[in-house]
């Protein structure tokens, strides 16, 4: 029997932390706030659909008996993103852990795009997380405080992707900010981790990214060596284990979880997978053949 599909740490391992999940209303941000809520974490979820969040917030109340509070904010207005946080300040008294997740996204042929499209992306990405790291992490540093930040990027942040440019721009600044953070702020006791998933299929992002047919017609498992796409539970477990205190010595690390599907790519003889086995003895005997 598959053990992936099931919760991974113990009972309690994130017993009153207060955790920050932007993005949180819906898919892999709501899936780790479910978890985060079964192991005892108190969970702020934000997105600019308030309506969304407060039946997110609610739903995931009933399921795990937890406490969320669902705060409307637009990230990349800094205004905004300090609200947010005195809102979670004054509901419970603390931040412990900030979860980066929020993103924007959708494919297009750059010379396609107009100058706001590019920009909107880059906004939401990379200027909501600056402006979220910054007003917690400030928080921290003045209150003399610990933290934990966990940043959410793909695997396209260090190998970039064509018909995704402005996200891979702005997930490729996550994790420069997430290594370059890690270090600087250690002496805070602020530490900074990234998980670079692949498919994980969300409805959000599944729409943009294959909208229509393009369902069918790019088959995802087929791009993965495992020939399966994540499950989120697996998600939350991973993310779990980077914003709690077991992880406590992790810093600055990305966390690839995609079954190896970049990989898969990246490897300049990986091509040869689709060459029957039978066909090997015969290029075996021309290869030895050549000395
Ligand atoms: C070209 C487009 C476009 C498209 C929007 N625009 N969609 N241009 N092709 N398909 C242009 C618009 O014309 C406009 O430019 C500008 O982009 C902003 O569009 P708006 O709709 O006004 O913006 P907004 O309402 O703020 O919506 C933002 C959004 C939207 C990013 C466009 O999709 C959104 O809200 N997304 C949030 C959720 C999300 O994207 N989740 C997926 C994340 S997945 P002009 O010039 O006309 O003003 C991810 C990682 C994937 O990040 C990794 C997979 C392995």
């Amino acid at each position: 029997m598959n053990t992936y599909t099931n919760p991974m740490l113990r009972e309690d391992a994130l017993k009153d932390k207060i955790i920050i999940v932007t993005g949180g209303g819906s898919g892999l941000g709501k899936a780790m706030s479910k978890y985060f809520l079964e192991l005892g974490a108190k969970v702020a979820i934000s997105s600019r659909n308030l309506e969304k969040l407060n039946n997110t917030a609610q739903e995931l109340e009933n399921e795990t008996g937890g406490e969320v509070l669902p705060i409307s904010c637009d990230i990349p207005h800094y205004d905004e993103v300090e609200a947010m946080k005195n809102a979670v300040i004054e509901r419970f008294g603390k931040i412990d852990i900030l979860v980066n997740n929020a993103a924007g996204n959708f494919i297009s042929p750059t010379e396609r795009l107009s100058p706001n499209a590019f920009d909107v992306i880059i906004d939401i990405v990379l200027k909501g997380t600056k402006n979220c790291t910054l007003a917690v992490g400030k928080h921290w540093i003045n209150q003399k405080e610990r933290g934990t930040v966990l940043n959410i990027v793909t695997t396209y942040s260090w190998t970039g992707s064509g018909y995704v440019v402005p996200s891979a721009c702005a997930k490729a600044g996550v994790l420069a900010m997430t290594r370059s953070l890690a270090v600087e702020w250690a002496k805070y006791g602020i530490r900074f981790n990234a998980i670079a998933p692949g498919p994980f299929p969300t409805k959000g992002a599944w729409d943009r990214l294959l909208p229509g047919n393009l369902k069918e017609q790019f088959d995802m498992t087929k791009k993965i060596p495992l020939g399966r796409v994540g499950v989120h539970q697996e998600l939350a477990n991973l993310a779990a284990y980077l914003v709690s205190d077991f992880s406590a010595f992790i810093n600055g690390e990305v966390v690839t979880i995609d079954g190896g599907e970049w990989l898969q790519g990246a490897g300049e003889f990986n091509m040869l997978e689709q060459i029957p086995t039978e066909m090997w003895d015969a290029l075996e005997m021309m290869i030895k053949a050549k000395k």
